[in-house]
């Protein structure tokens, strides 16, 4: 039987990558399957949170008792998070989010033509950022995925977006990242602290992850 340790928390997770268009038919995208978000708002509700998980397109079934929002684009999970927002206790955001979209998006199909083309991207919103600077009382976990120098990016993100953990990836790794069920992921907090652990699955990762919520949360709580 799982610890209710969360039942007072209500969890907004992000998962999956984005979608964004330039014709009708074409998208830029990224490799994330998604499993990583779902693994955790999966466990939050077996700790008996309350979750909204707000996923781009994925391959994945709906966790159980999980309320869910489908989007595709960057802006369209601005929207979903941002109205979802005042209700969360806790936010995290394990979405691979675009950091450009084509800045056209064509109505119709795009003809081929003999030249080269060149296509113009445009930065999509910044959706932690945001949120960061309406934090209030909420706990505020991002991702962060490099294939190099993963702590010190990893903290500067941390930093600079207001977040109160971060989870680290490399990406070069084995076992580590997007698609495979397992990860290697280091936490890293506001005080310093650096848990680097080892190849695990991604269910079990979460696992980790929302102890590290519940810490926070309890310390919060103490003081
Ligand atoms: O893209 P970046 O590596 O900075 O992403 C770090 C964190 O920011 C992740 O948790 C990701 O979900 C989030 N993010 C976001 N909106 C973006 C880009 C990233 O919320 N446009």
């Amino acid at each position: 039987l799982t610890e209710k340790d969360l039942a007072e928390e209500h969890l907004l997770v992000t998962a999956g990558p984005t979608r964004e268009p330039f014709d009708p038919v074409r998208f830029i995208t990224n490799y994330s399957s998604g499993k990583m978000g779902y693994a955790i708002a999966t466990m939050a509700r077996r700790r008996g949170a309350t979750v909204t998980l707000i996923s781009g397109p994925t391959q994945l079934p709906v966790p159980s008792g999980v309320r869910f929002l489908s989007v595709s684009s960057a802006r369209e999970m601005r929207d979903a998070v941002m109205t979802t927002l005042p209700e969360a206790t806790v936010v995290i955001k394990a979405a691979a989010v675009a950091d450009y979209r084509p800045a056209v998006r064509q109505e119709q199909k795009m003809k081929k033509k003999d030249e080269d083309l060149t296509l113009k991207l445009e930065r999509n919103p910044d959706i932690i950022q945001e949120i960061g600077k309406q934090k209030e009382n909420r706990i505020l976990v991002g991702f962060a995925m490099e294939s190099e120098h993963l702590v010190e990016h990893a903290i500067g993100k941390m930093v600079a977006k207001n977040m109160d953990f971060i989870v680290a990836n490399d990406v070069t790794k084995q076992g580590a990242g997007f698609q495979g069920d397992t990860n290697i992921i280091t936490i890293l907090d506001r005080e310093g602290e650096m848990e680097e652990l080892p190849l695990m699955d991604k269910m079990a990762a979460a696992g980790i992850i929302l102890d590290k919520v519940r810490e926070i949360r309890d310390t919060r709580r103490n003081h």
